[in-house]
């Protein structure tokens, strides 16, 4: 390492080089050192030290904070090691991130950076900060979902034997980050924290998802945002998440899948173990659509009839409190139409939830609805044990229930025991997130089996309207 004092001379000695190198090795300097603090953009020279030594070299971003005001496209580093002392902060620009995000194919949404290759690492040492600046897009967004432009934050596309240590996410914009069409993706020692500072939610700031992707493993991540934990979407094989703290969030999904009929999605081989989830509202997830494209129109989204599998899911030793629906598989997520729920023809099969102990926040452990057209074998409890929160606080509480529907071989016995007990007909179109009585949690919890016809809609994502339609804030 070079001393500082030699780093203060070389800053001195090359005031308008803002990447210093020696062919192998980049330090890239912040503008603001020589605009007397001011916040110029440095995506320009943090592209040239990736043209210079994204290939057999070294990106190195000292402790300072780099202002990041334009998209970058950094995919075709080789044998590259990053690292990240300081911060990174993208403007809040919001016209020009509107007009400038990349896009990443997947359900038209969009990105501020794209980032892959061969052999590369990302390190952060625990000091290592991306910023969002996302307060401003949590402003903009006003509650909506999916706002075309606003872009997922970083996106590893394309890459191949890549090691991400340390870093931390503050703000997010949108999705904190995104994997796409990658093999080999390592994320370890990662926080996350996106939390909004006024009434305007942080909606879709999921901590990740995949997609078209394989052998991608997560270690020690924590994770407080408005949105999906870790999210597996299609196409996406041997996903493996291990001690994943998670605050506030829509827990652990597998989905949405089935959403586009031209592309089928595939998903095999998750594990997801050693989780904490805390105060979130869902927990161990698999979402898919119905079997019948229709339009949602209170999430800015539309689809379904989409094929595919999910296959061989483990969801192994969750500590959750307080919970909105700890368990649950539904294959109408976003469908509330009686003639269109329970049409899916995406198979799930082979799922086990194992060591699922703690609290919900409602009288329901889990609601499980496969699609009468693919009913789904090999679903397995082993110890799960949740008590409502109410219970656990010694309040007056209902008794728990476990509602099922369409699971083959139910009552098997012996080695095909499905130790799921069913309690009564889990609806197919249960809404994803069941906020009633949230936060009175000394007041009755519902029975999902009577929610209200007011409440059976889309409440996943409360836009300004949801309020009046029945759906009760956030529970955060
Ligand atoms: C460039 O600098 C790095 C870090 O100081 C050093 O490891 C490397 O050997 C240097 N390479 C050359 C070609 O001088
Ligand atoms: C990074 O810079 C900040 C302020 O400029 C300073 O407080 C901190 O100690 C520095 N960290 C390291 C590891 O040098
Ligand atoms: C990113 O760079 C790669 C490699 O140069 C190129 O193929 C790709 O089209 C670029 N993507 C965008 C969105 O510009
Ligand atoms: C990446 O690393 C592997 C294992 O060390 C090596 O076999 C491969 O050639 C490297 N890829 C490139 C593009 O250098
Ligand atoms: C996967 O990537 C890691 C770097 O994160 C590398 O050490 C390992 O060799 C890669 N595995 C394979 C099978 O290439
Ligand atoms: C996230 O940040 C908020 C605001 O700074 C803080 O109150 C909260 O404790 C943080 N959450 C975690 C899990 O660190
Ligand atoms: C789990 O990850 C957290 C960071 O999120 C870390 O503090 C803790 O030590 C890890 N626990 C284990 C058992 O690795
Ligand atoms: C997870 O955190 C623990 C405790 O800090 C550490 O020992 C372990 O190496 C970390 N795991 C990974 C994969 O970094
Ligand atoms: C998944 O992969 C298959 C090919 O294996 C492809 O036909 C399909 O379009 C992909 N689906 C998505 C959603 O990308
Ligand atoms: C299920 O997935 C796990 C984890 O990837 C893997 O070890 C196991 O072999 C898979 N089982 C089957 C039957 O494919
Ligand atoms: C979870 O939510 C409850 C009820 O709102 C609150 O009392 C508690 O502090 C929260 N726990 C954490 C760790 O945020
Ligand atoms: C969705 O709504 C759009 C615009 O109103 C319409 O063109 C389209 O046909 C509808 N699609 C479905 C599946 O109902």
């Amino acid at each position: 390492m070079l001393s500082a004092l030699l780093l203060l001379a070389i800053i001195a000695s090359s005031v308008t080089a803002w990447v210093v190198n020696n062919g192998t090795t980049c330090y890239v300097y912040p503008e603001s050192l020589t605009h007397f603090g001011q916040p110029v953009d440095d995506t320009p020279s943090i592209l040239q030290a990736f043209e210079l030594c994204g290939t057999n070299g070294s990106v190195i971003l000292q402790n300072y904070t780099y202002n990041i005001n334009q998209v970058m496209n950094t995919t075709t580093l080789v044998n590259c090691d990053v690292e990240l002392h300081g911060e990174m902060k993208w403007s809040d620009n919001i016209p020009y991130w509107l007009g400038h995000s990349y896009s990443v194919t997947y359900a038209n949404l969009s990105t501020a950076w794209f980032f892959g290759g061969e052999n590369v690492t990302f390190q952060g040492f625990g000091k290592g900060q991306f910023n969002g600046n996302g307060q401003a897009w949590y402003d903009e967004n006003r509650n909506n979902s999916n706002q075309p432009g606003r872009p997922i934050g970083f996106t590893i596309l394309n890459a191949k034997n890549l090691w991400m240590d340390g870093v931390s996410w503050r703000q997010a914009q949108f999705w904190h980050s995104f994997i796409s069409h990658s093999q080999n993706v390592t994320m370890s020692n990662i926080y996350m924290n996106s939390t909004s500072n006024n009434q305007w939610f942080t909606v879709n700031t999921d901590g990740t998802d995949t997609w078209n992707s394989r052998d991608i493993s997560f270690y020690n991540w924590t994770v407080e945002g408005g949105d999906d934990c870790i999210a597996i979407k299609g196409n996406s094989t041997n996903i493996y998440s291990k001690n994943i703290t998670c605050y506030r969030t829509h827990g652990m999904p597998i989905g949405s899948v089935g959403q586009d009929p031209t592309h089928p999605d595939f998903v095999n081989d998750i594990v997801y173990e050693d989780v904490h989830l805390i105060n979130s509202t869902n927990g161990a997830w698999i979402k898919a659509w119905q079997g019948k494209a229709t339009n949602v129109t209170n999430n800015g989204d539309a689809g379904g009839g989409g094929g595919g599998y999910i296959n061989n899911v483990t969801y192994r030793n969750f500590r959750i409190e307080n919970i909105g629906q700890p368990i649950s598989i539904t294959q109408c997520v976003y469908g509330h139409d009686p003639s269109v729920c329970d049409t899916s023809r995406l198979q799930i099969s082979n799922v086990t939830w194992e060591n699922i102990t703690g609290t919900s926040h409602f009288d329901v452990a889990s609601i499980i609805h496969c699609s009468r057209l693919v009913p789904c074998p090999g679903l397995k409890f082993i110890d799960v044990n949740i008590t409502t929160v109410n219970a656990s606080l010694g309040r007056p509480s209902l008794p728990q229930i476990q509602l099922c529907a369409n699971m083959i071989g139910q009552n098997a016995t012996g080695e095909d025991a499905t130790n799921i007990p069913c309690h009564g007909f889990a609806p197919n179109d249960m809404p994803n997130v069941l906020y009633r009585n949230w936060p009175e949690l000394s007041s009755e919890v519902i029975l999902s089996v009577v929610v209200p016809e007011a409440q059976r809609n889309n409440c996943l994502h409360p836009g300004p309207n949801n309020t009046a339609a029945g759906c009760d804030p956030p529970p955060y």
